[in-house]
This record gives C-alpha cells, sequence and structure tokens, in this order.
C-alpha cells in the first residue's frame, strides 16, 4: 500500500521515469503484443503462473500505471480499465453473477446501466430486482439465495439521491455477497467509498478524472478484501470452465487470492469480451488523475454556489444539490463527502405563460450561452441536458419517475470556469 497522501498519489502513484529513457512524461505504448524470453515464458504467462504483458486486450503498460494510480486513490488493492464505463459496469456483472443468478440494484441510475440491468442482462439469464437506494433496508428484502451482489451509484444519476454506503455494505456482507458501486459522480477526491465497505468501485472515467470530455473510458476497483472463499458467488466458489477449471476462491496463490475478482474480471470478460482501453486513452486519464484534487475543490465550490444561485430564484421550482443543508441527500452527503459535493446540480423551471415546466426547462438549455447542450457531465466545461428526452429517453415515463427522474429536471454539470461567468449565463437564460 502507498501510503502517500492523495494528491501526490494523483500525480505519482504508478509512475517513476521511465529506466531505458529516462522520459519523465508518460510513455505511451503503442503495440498489440509483448515478445516473450521463451515458450516456456509464454505457457506460464498464459497460466497466471507469472504476471506480465501479452496482448494489449489484456492489459499494457500505459494502463497499468493507470490501474495502479486509481487503485492507490481508491485505496483498493488492484483495479482493471476497460474502454467506457458502460463496459466496465457490464463485465463487473458477467464476473459475479452467470445464467439462474440475480442481483438487486438501486433503481435510480444512469439510464444506460437501466437499459442494461433490465433487458439485456435478463436476455443473458441474469435477473435484476430493483430497490429504494434511499431505503437500505429494501435491499435486504430482495436478496434470495440466488443473489449474487448488491448494486448502487453513490450519487445516483441524474436525481443526485446517495445512499448509506456503509448500511448497504453490511447487508452484503450478512449475506456473503460483495457490494459494487459506481462511484463515476463521487470521484475519489470527494469520496472513497472502500473506507465505507464497499467491494468493487466503478467509474466512468469518461466524467472527472478524465475532466475535460477528451476520451472514453472505465475501470472496476477491486478492494482485495472480501472473503471470496466464504461467498455466497458460484462464479468463485465453482470451478470455472472459463479458465482451466480454476476455483477463484480456492486455487490461486496467496498474494493473488485477494484480488480475484480482478483477476476474474481481466481473463474472463475482458479477454473474451474484448472491450480494452487503448493505451492512448489511459495516457489523457493519467494526465486527468493529476488535476483531479484541484478540479474537484473548484467543482465543488462552484456547484455549491449554482445551487444557491437557483434556490433563490424567483423562476426555479426546486434544486437539488447534495451540499445544500435542506437536501434529502444531505445527512448522508454530510457523512460520506469529505471534500465537497461536486458540479453536479439538477433543477425545475416553474410551469407559466402556458407553458409546461418541461417546455420551459428545454427552451432554457437552448437559451444558455457558456454552457454547452450536450449529454455528458463531468468537463471542466460547464454543461447542460435534458435527461428525460437524451439520456434516460430509453426508459418510459413511469420508470423515470420511480427513478426520481421528474420530467421538467434540468441537468447541470457545472465546471471550472469563473463562478459569475458560470451565474451570468444561469440568470440570462433564465430571464430570456
Ligand atoms: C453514473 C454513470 N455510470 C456509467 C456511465 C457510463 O459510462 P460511459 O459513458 O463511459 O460508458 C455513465 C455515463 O453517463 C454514468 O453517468
Amino acid at each position: 500500500m502507498d501510503t502517500r497522501r492523495f494528491e501526490t498519489l494523483a500525480v505519482h502513484a504508478g509512475q517513476t521515469p521511465d529506466p531505458v529513457t529516462r522520459s519523465r512524461g508518460l510513455p505511451v505504448w503503442r503495440t498489440t503484443a509483448y515478445t516473450f524470453d521463451s515458450a516456456e515464458h509464454a505457457s506460464n504467462l498464459f497460466a497466471l503462473k507469472d504476471l506480465g504483458f501479452i496482448y494489449t486486450r489484456l492489459g499494457d503498460p500505459t494502463s497499468q500505471i493507470l490501474e495502479t494510480r486509481l487503485a492507490a486513490l481508491e485505496g483498493g488493492a488492484a483495479a482493471v480499465v476497460t474502454s467506457s464505463g458502460t463496459s466496465a459496469v457490464h463485465y463487473a456483472a458477467l464476473t459475479l453473477a452467470r445464467a439462474g443468478d440475480e442481483f438487486v440494484s438501486a433503481s435510480n441510475l444512469y439510464g444506460g446501466t437501466v437499459t442494461m440491468f433490465k433487458v439485456l442482462l435478463p436476455d443473458q439469464g441474469i435477473t435484476v430486482k430493483f430497490a429504494d437506494a434511499a431505503h437500505p433496508e429494501s435491499f435486504r428484502n430482495q436478496i434470495t439465495p440466488k443473489t449474487r451482489f448488491l448494486y448502487v451509484e453513490t450519487m445516483g444519476n441524474p436525481a443526485l439521491d446517495m445512499p448509506d454506503i456503509r448500511a448497504l455494505a453490511d447487508i452484503a456482507h450478512e449475506h456473503h455477497i460483495p457490494l459494487v458501486v459506481d462511484s463515476t459522480f463521487t470521484p475519489p477526491a470527494l469520496y472513497r467509498p472502500m473506507e465505507d465497505g464497499a467491494d468493487i468501485v466503478i467509474h466512468s472515467l469518461s466524467k472527472w478524472i478524465g475532466g475535460h470530455g477528451a476520451a472514453m473510458g472505465g475501470v472496476v476497483i477491486d478492494s482485495g478484501k472480501f472473503d471470496w472463499k466464504a461467498s455466497n458467488v458460484p462464479l468463485f466458489t465453482e470451478p470455472d470452465a472459463n479458465y482451466h477449471g480454476l476455483r477463484w476462491a480456492q486455487d490461486l496463490p496467496a498474494e493473488l487470492a485477494p484480488i480475484a475478482f480482478a483477476l476474474r474480471f481481466r481473463t474472463v470478460p475482458l479477454r473474451n469480451l474484448g472491450a480494452c482501453l487503448s493505451p492512448d486513452n489511459a495516457w489523457i486519464f493519467l494526465i486527468g488523475c493529476e488535476t483531479l484534487h484541484v478540479r474537484m475543490e473548484r467543482h465543488s465550490q462552484n456547484g455549491l454556489a449554482a445551487a444557491k444561485f437557483l434556490k433563490n430564484h424567483p423562476e426555479v421550482a426546486w434544486v437539488r444539490y447534495p451540499g445544500l443543508e435542506e437536501d434529502p441527500a444531505y445527512p448522508v452527503a454530510k457523512k460520506q463527502l469529505k471534500n465537497g459535493s461536486g458540479g453536479m446540480v439538477v433543477f425545475g423551471i416553474k410551469a407559466g405563460n402556458g407553458q409546461t415546466a418541461t417546455e420551459r426547462g428545454r427552451q432554457f438549455i437552448e437559451h444558455l450561452k457558456l454552457f454547452s447542450h450536450v449529454s455528458n457531465v463531468g468537463d471542466a466545461k460547464s454543461l447542460a441536458t435534458h435527461p428525460a428526452s437524451t439520456t434516460h429517453s430509453q426508459m418510459s415515463e413511469e420508470e423515470q419517475r420511480a427513478s426520481g427522474l421528474q420530467p421538467e429536471l434540468v441537468r447541470l454539470s457545472i465546471g471550472i470556469e469563473h463562478i459569475d461567468d458560470i451565474l451570468g449565463d444561469l440568470e440570462q437564460a433564465l430571464a430570456r
């Protein structure tokens, strides 16, 4: 475990100057394959007897630096990067569950994840049961002998509710299953869910960790603390036909046993389904890591100021921001978020002038000048979107409401520009 402080790890973890060229900057290894010393070396690598690079789909040195850094920032034992947050979520589910298995998930999630859980995974024989993230006990009620994991977003997209991670981890562990959290909206400069017992942390790197809207990527981080031997996860306790009949919980050498999840993730879904991160994008995310703590401070300051401004504006009906004292998420946010509440603010405009709140919200977005109208979050630039008709449009209105998404909700990802320019843009668009 690297004991240096967060800010130092963000800049340095995983990287030392390249010993061959002495380059201080990060190299990008653009190759598909790595040479073997001998036939025995090659077979040992494939048998996991030696760890090393084989083929970039399974890992590469630039991505390995990123994995080391992200594991250090989250306080985890190992990480695996993927080509998108979506593939990280999908492969995490396939690492833990197979046809006939179930899992319990919060219903307030990013819309693409809801579709994956409600449609794609059931088509593969894996069934989801939805629970209410605000009530951890509702997860317990849905657990059966076939439940393989619990799943939540640490700050739900887009309603910005915050589940109590410690309570959920306790329920998961009582049932000998891991708690998997998507922490995309709370990057590790704000919150480290493993400190509250989460076993697997997922991020869409495309958001704040990349930080500049420049590349797609995802990561899973394994805490290294979950007891797979005593687990109710047969993919770890029974022989795995995907990997020479290996029992991941029992058969790994002692030094690898704690990171059984990361190893199965890499060598089964990543290896055989193939959504690997490109080394060039790994480089972009490493550059993003270096400024993560600085950017999150400013995103949080600006987010809070924008939320307060909207709360006091006569055209605004309601605002959600976990850092506002009156927000329903505030009690959990106060406990879990150590350095600010981030840059996401959602709100609804009042109906008026013969128009619905939704119509006025959509017009408001069109009138913004500094904010970009895009379906993304986590950029240094301020962004705005209307989730009900974009990011969450594959869900029915009933499903949207169940996940806390009101039709009029406007989603703002507050950037790191000067706050006066941000507030000025909100003001002029509201006035129009
Ligand atoms: C909370 C959350 N998780 C996962 C994803 C998917 O990530 P990606 O777009 O990198 O596939 C998103 C995308 O918006 C998201 O908001």
